[in-house]
């Protein structure tokens, strides 16, 4: 299936193929680790039953994916999918030294046009990469088609906590401090400066809840996570 990638997309992927060697190191700074704890109530979530596959879109270096397959049965199966080779390789190195190399597959492509058959998974996990979307809307049909009945998506995003503080203090620190650490260590400036602006325009959790259920998800609820910092979006299929 010949796709077509809009010129958003190839930014994306190639900002992403840009930082993919720094990004989990870059992460786990900025956060102080606490991306980490976000992906463990995630992998919760999405933890797969025997037999299952899991979709995992924007998967980067397969930091959930792998957190998922190590949590689930030994029969089960990941497919991550990512506009950026880079980070994909990494996913698979990353892969290949947790010994899970048999159990992951790789697939360059875009989640607004994702290319599997309708009903073939049993997940969609996305983990901080909605927010990079062109289209938010046409992702999430994109993740509820694929989804088979009785599956899920679970998708964790960076947010504005809505407690007018602390989310001052979070934007401070987003938009002036971690641009400036990430350069100073070395890392992409476009791309931290980037990284402010997409969660600035990212819509709220509701709204993020409303487009997943007129995306047909039914049950949809969302957690936010360290005072709304991020949050975990979930949707039955
Ligand atoms: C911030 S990284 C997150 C990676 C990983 N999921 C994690 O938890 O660390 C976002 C990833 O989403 C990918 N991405 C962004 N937009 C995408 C799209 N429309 N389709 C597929 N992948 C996309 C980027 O290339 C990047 O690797």
């Amino acid at each position: 299936m010949k796709v077509d990638i809009s010129a958003h997309e190839r930014r994306i992927g190639a900002m992403f193929d840009r930082v993919s060697r720094r990004y989990d190191g870059l992460n786990r700074i900025l956060s102080f680790g606490v991306d980490q704890r976000w992906r463990r109530r995630a992998t919760d979530l999405a933890r797969l039953g025997p037999h299952e596959r899991a979709l995992d879109v924007g998967a980067g270096t397969g930091d959930l994916a792998l957190a998922i397959l190590r949590s689930s049965a030994a029969d089960t199966r990941v497919t991550a999918v990512d506009l950026s080779a880079s980070m994909l390789r990494l996913c698979g190195l990353r892969a290949a030294g947790a010994g899970l190399t048999r159990r992951i597959d790789r697939v360059v492509g875009t989640a607004n046009a994702l290319p599997f058959p309708d009903a073939s998974v049993d997940r969609v996990i996305a983990g901080f990469a909605v927010r990079n979307f062109a289209d938010l809307a046409a992702g999430l049909r994109e993740f509820r088609r694929v989804l088979c009945p009785g599956g899920r998506a679970v998708v964790l995003e960076l947010s504005t906590p809505p407690n007018r503080l602390f989310g001052a203090i979070y934007r401070f620190y987003f938009e002036q401090l971690s641009p400036r650490v990430a350069t100073f260590i070395g890392g992409d400036p476009e791309a931290y400066r980037y990284l402010p602006a997409s969660v600035a325009r990212h819509p709220s959790a509701e709204a993020v809840a409303a487009l997943m259920r007129v995306a047909g998800f039914s049950a949809v609820r969302f957690e936010r996570l360290t005072f709304g910092a991020a949050t975990i979006h979930v949707g039955e299929a």
